[in-house]
C-alpha cells in the first residue's frame, strides 16, 4: 500500500511513523508512506497556502491552487483508490472503515488547517471525508496519524501472530476481554483461575463471555 500525506507540518507526522509497528511496516516494504509539504506547491513568492475567506469572517482558508497542483501531479503518477480529507465534519472513523481502507492500494490523505480547505477541493478532488471524533484538533495531522496507524496494523504481514489484530476490540463488534500477566497473585489480588487452568476451550469460552459482558456494560450500542 502507498499512502501520500499532504500537510503543512510534515515534522508533526514524522515521529508517529518512525517507531514501532508503523516503522516496521515501512521497513518490511508493506507500506510506503510519503509526506508532501504543501508549501512546496505554493504559487506565490511568499509560499502562502492560505488566504482570507470570501464574504469576510475570522480564520484563513487553505487555497485550492497548491492542493490542486499536488493532487494532479500524484494522480498523473498512479491511480488512487481514495483521496481522503481529515475534517471534524467527516464520517466518524470506526473499525469497519479501517478494515475497508486496509485492503486498498493507494490513498492520498489531506490534512486540513485553519478554517479548512476551499470547498472546491472537497467537491472536485476528495472522495472520502473522515473525522476521528466529535472534537476539533488544531490540524488534520494527528488525525491522519491515527487513521494511518489504524489502517496499517490491519494489513496482512504487519502484525505477527502474537499481536494479531483479530483479537482487537471492535473486530467482531465486541470489546476485548480483560487480560492478565504474571504474577498470578499480587497483594492478594488473584488472576481468574480459569486462565491458569491450561484448559484452552474453557479459556476461550471465558474470554467470549467477558467480552460480551464488557460490551453490554460499556458499549451496548455495539450489540444492536
Ligand atoms: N481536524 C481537526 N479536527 C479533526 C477531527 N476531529 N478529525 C479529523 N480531522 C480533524
Amino acid at each position: 500500500m502507498r499512502i501520500d500525506i499532504i500537510t503543512v507540518l510534515p515534522q508533526l507526522l514524522e515521529s508517529p511513523f518512525s517507531d514501532s509497528i508503523l516503522k516496521r511496516a515501512q521497513t518490511k516494504g508493506i507500506v510506503d508512506v510519503n509526506f508532501h509539504n504543501l508549501r512546496d506547491y505554493s504559487t506565490n513568492k511568499h509560499k502562502n497556502i492560505d488566504d482570507y475567506q470570501f464574504g469576510g469572517g475570522a480564520g484563513m482558508v487553505m487555497m485550492i491552487e497548491p492542493i490542486s497542483i499536488l493532487i494532479e501531479k500524484l494522480k498523473n503518477e498512479r491511480n488512487y483508490d481514495e483521496i481522503i480529507y481529515m475534517t471534524p465534519d467527516g464520517d466518524t472513523l470506526n473499525q469497519g472503515i479501517c478494515n475497508q481502507l486496509s485492503s486498498v492500494k493507494n490513498i492520498i490523505v489531506l490534512c486540513g488547517h485553519y478554517k479548512g480547505v476551499d470547498e472546491r477541493v472537497r467537491e472536485h478532488y476528495i472522495t472520502k471525508e473522515i473525522s476521528i471524533g466529535d472534537y476539533v484538533l488544531s490540524g488534520g495531522e494527528l488525525a491522519a496519524a491515527v487513521l494511518c496507524d489504524s489502517i496499517i496494523r490491519l494489513i496482512p504481514g504487519v502484525l505477527n501472530n502474537e499481536t494479531s489484530a483479530l483479537t482487537d476490540s471492535f473486530q467482531d463488534n465486541l470489546l476485548a476481554p480483560p487480560v492478565y500477566t504474571r504474577p498470578a497473585e499480587f497483594n492478594g489480588w488473584e488472576v481468574p483461575e480459569v486462565l491458569t487452568s491450561g484448559d484452552f476451550k474453557k479459556i476461550e469460552e471465558w474470554r467470549h463471555e467477558k467480552a460480551i459482558e464488557r460490551t453490554e456494560k460499556r458499549r451496548p450500542d455495539l450489540l444492536d
